[in-house]
Parts: structure tokens; sequence; C-alpha cells
């Protein structure tokens, strides 16, 4: 069965993996580049690759109508027990057969503290090993470091990496990503929600074309890749 990943811009991403809704970091209500509002999601699960704002974003009212699953490092997933909704905590390095694959959390280098100033623990990123074997990495907000070159040995199909610059890798850091990954496919994200994060995506693409042998597929926000 196909997986589609559909890009609800900024780093948003509803996954629906043999049935299963899977959202990763919904930052949909005050996310002015969001395709969709929080009230309109499905959700079994929901990522949240760490603290700050605009990953958490609505994943506790989500969670609240639609009974998902909060999966995130074990101090974000403590705080969204406290507040009643369901979770399941892992930790960096650690991975854990979900219905919708085999989900482990990668180290990303970035900050994590919650909106309301607890401490979120380490960032993280996601690699997600589908049911059908194939793999998807998520980096998260996170500058660039070499151990991408582990991530990349488990062999990805589809890499979604930040290139918006300032608070995370930048379009050149993001193509030494790519390098250091070798994706089959790659999605540029965390760009263009605000002019702080402008940039080009078109010219990042090309860039990864010429240069890399993976695919790049600039979506816009609500479009959609199916692997
Ligand atoms: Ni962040
Ligand atoms: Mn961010």
């Amino acid at each position: 069965m196909a997986t589609t990943l559909t890009w609800l811009g900024h780093a948003a991403f509803a996954l629906e993996i043999a049935g299963k809704h899977v959202l990763i970091d919904p930052f949909l209500a005050d996310n002015p580049a969001a395709s969709v509002k929080p009230g309109a999601v499905a959700a079994d699960f929901i990522l949240v690759s760490h603290g700050h704002g605009d990953h958490v974003g609505d994943a506790l009212a989500i969670a609240r109508r639609t009974k998902a699953v909060v999966i995130s490092n074990a101090e974000i997933a403590g705080w969204f027990s406290k507040q009643g909704v369901q979770t399941h905590a892992q930790h960096l390095g650690g991975g854990h057969a979900h219905p919708f694959g085999y989900l482990k959390l990668t180290p990303a280098m970035h900050g994590s503290a919650l909106p309301d100033g607890s401490y979120g623990g380490n960032p993280a990123g996601f690699l997600i090993t589908l049911p059908a074997g194939n793999r998807l990495y998520f980096a998260c907000d996170t500058g660039l470091f070499g151990d991408m070159a582990l991530i990349g040995e488990e062999g990805i199909e589809v890499a979604a990496l930040p290139i918006g610059d300032n608070f995370t890798m930048g379009p050149d850091d993001a193509l030494r990503a790519v390098k250091l990954i070798r994706p089959a496919h790659v999605i540029p994200i965390h760009y263009n929600t605000w002019g702080l994060i402008a940039q080009d995506p078109d010219a990042w693409a090309a860039r990864v074309r010429s240069e890399t042998q993976a695919v790049p597929h600039v979506l816009k926000p609500g479009q959609s890749l199916s692997v």
C-alpha cells in the first residue's frame, strides 16, 4: 500500500501509512503557510520533534479531539501526559514498532524548551521504516552534523530537510546534508513561513539535481508525495 506524505507547511506533515494517519509537528492555527486548520486533520499518532511552538503547535488540541497518541522524547511525552492525552515516550537512538512502522528518534542539533518554559529534553528527528521496508527521514529542526551519514547508511527513500537558515540548516548546509544522507528523494521544509527564513526552494532544488543523485520535490503546502 502506498504511503502518502502531505506537506502542511513549515515543518508539518500528514502521513497516511497503511490506513493510519500520522501527523508530524502540526503547527497549523498560527502558521501563515499552513494548508489546513487544526480542526480539519485526521490523526492516529502525532509525532513532536521538539518543544518549540512552531512544532508543538496544535498537537494538544488535535490529540484531545482525535484521541491520537503523542509520540515524542520522554520529557515532552511527560508534558503531554500531564495534560491528559495518550502518549508514547521514546528517546534518541531508540526505536519502537508502531502500527504505522518502526520509528526511531534520531539526534538533532537544536533546542527544545516547551512553550510554557518547561524542559523539553533533547530535540529529535524521526526515522520511520515503513511496513514495506523503505525509510523516511525527517531531520526536523537541526544544524548540519556529520552523523547524518550514519542515518543515510540505513538507506533513505525520502528525506525532509530544513533549508530556511537562521534557526536551522540553510541551503548550503542542507545540500551538504543531501550528500551525507544520499536519499532517493528530498523535500525542503522550514522556509518561507516568515521573512526571516525566506529562501528560493527552486534554486536549491536545481543545485540538488546538478550536484547529487537525489530527486528534489518542492511541494506547496497541501501537496503530497507518494512512495
Ligand atoms: Ni525549533
Ligand atoms: Mn522550527
